[in-house]
């Protein structure tokens, strides 16, 4: 039996304890700090995802055997590394990519970098700092409208600017070089050609040696309906993706899947832990639009209730670097999830308004809590995004009315949600 540490407060993180709280071989599940949602399947934990002393100290008074940090965060900032130069803490398997490897979210330069000298199909781009910000502007003008300009580093997902004119382009890479527009995210740009297309992401687990392909989902990422408006952490989710069917599976896997891997060998990142390929539809062909060094959100909401085998063996399988021998056993039934977030969202907005519940019937719906608080036997809201209402069913139609329907079991003052999630997919 063991005890399992997951980092994070996000529908993701409730997700992934609901999970191993399905698994026999687990004993204990903490989430910190975790939410309302993830205090009814796991103990939370009043600790900082980047205070890697606290966890570690932690992980050792508790016995912890497995740690999953759930963001990118503690990734990026380093917390393999810490754990494995650690004498007291080396036996704890932590799922994530070392901070090396955690760069190809970490920086749009490397990851473009390790697309390229790898083959990958990604957009073309070239990268500037202050320095040569000439050149960026030159650059610029050898290229057609869209612009697209990326903060090289993380940006909390609103690094990415598109722009309809060259002067817009200008100005936005003056803010970004010279006025620090995302902080030192920014001090260096990456400009890339635009791509367009339906895009989606599929996600692996790997521990080093082999990989072993999770479910595929496209997310929702605009506040408005028919994707208006600005981009929010995930309005919504479906998986599977109607279009990817098993020869663009394939041809994925050929062209980007087995690549990467092979690429991470050849530059030995000793990655472990999940990848996120965000792709685009470039007409038929399959384009990486970036990694993620870990699994989406509100993705997970819809990949991992489709994942019939224990999250826990495969875990142990990684722990062991026998991934090879584990066998993915997926349910063919469509899950879609639907967010609830909090009136103003992704702009300014309101916390702790009291949520309410009316039951709910249906079984094959789960309710998966983000910016959710239990205080005084009262849950009430603590973030943007409040509650994802996942649904399985046989249909990509049936699953979104069951989503619905339980949407409609949950009220809290100023609530929002997008109606019309998944309509883009009902005509494939
Ligand atoms: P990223 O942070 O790289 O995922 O970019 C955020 C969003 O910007 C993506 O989900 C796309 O919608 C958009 N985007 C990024 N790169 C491109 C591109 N080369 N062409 C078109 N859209 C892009
Ligand atoms: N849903 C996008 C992400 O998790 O980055």
């Amino acid at each position: 039996m063991k005890n399992v540490l997951i980092l994070g407060s996000g529908g993701r993180e409730h997700v992934l304890a609901w999970k191993l709280n399905q698994s026999p071989s687990v004993n204990h599940i903490y989430v910190a700090p975790g939410n309302a949602g993830s205090a009814n399947v796991a103990s939370n934990i009043d600790l900082a995802i980047l205070d890697f002393e606290a966890i570690g100290a932690f992980c050792l008074e508790n016995n912890i055997s497995i740690l999953i940090p759930g963001s990118e965060d503690p990734l990026v900032e380093g917390i393999v590394d810490y754990f494995n130069e650690n004498d007291s803490l080396r036996h704890v398997f932590v799922f994530g990519p070392s901070k090396e490897a955690a760069e190809l979210e970490g920086s749009k330069e490397f990851a473009k970098k390790f697309l390229i000298e790898n083959d990958i199909p990604t957009a073309q781009y070239e990268s500037f700092t202050a320095k040569t910000i000439d050149a960026a502007k030159k650059y610029l003008r050898t290229k057609e409208a869209p612009y697209v300009l990326k903060a090289d580093g993380l940006a909390a997902g609103k690094g990415v600017v598109i722009c309809e004119t060259l002067e817009e382009a200008d100005l936005t890479l003056d803010e970004m070089l010279l006025n620090e527009k995302f902080g030192t995210a920014s001090s260096k740009v990456v400009i890339e050609d635009f791509l367009q297309g339906v895009e989606f992401s599929i996600f692996a687990m790997t521990d080093g040696e082999s990989y072993l392909v999770l479910p595929e989902a496209k997310d929702y990422k605009r506040i408005g309906e028919g994707d208006t408006g600005l981009n929010t952490g995930g309005m919504g989710a479906v998986s599977p993706v109607p279009f990817v069917d098993a020869e663009y599976l394939a041809k994925v896997e050929n062209e980007i899947i087995k690549p990467t891997f092979e690429g991470f060998k050849k530059r030995n990142m000793n990655y472990v832990g999940f990848v996120f390929f965000g792709l685009i539809n470039d007409n038929g062909n399959p384009k990486v639009i970036e990694y993620n060094v870990r699994m989406g959100d509100p993705e997970t909401e819809v990949v991992f209730p489709r994942i019939k085998n224990d999250f826990a063996e495969l875990l142990d399988l990684a722990k062991d670097k026998r991934l090879c021998d584990a066998k993915i056993n997926i349910d063919q039934r469509t899950c879609t999830t639907v967010f609830t977030v909090s009136g103003g969202y992704p702009e300014a907005y309101q916390k702790g308004k009291k949520i309410e519940f009316s039951k709910l019937l249906d079984t094959d719906t789960l309710v998966f809590q983000a910016g959710t608080k239990l205080s005084d036997g009262d849950i009430s809201t603590s973030g943007g995004r409040v509650i994802a209402v996942s649904a399985l069913a046989n249909t990509l139609t049936e699953a979104l009315t069951k989503s619905y329907d339980g949407v409609n079991t949950i009220s809290f003052e100023d609530m929002y949600f997008r109606k019309d999630i998944g309509q883009d997919l009902l005509n494939y």
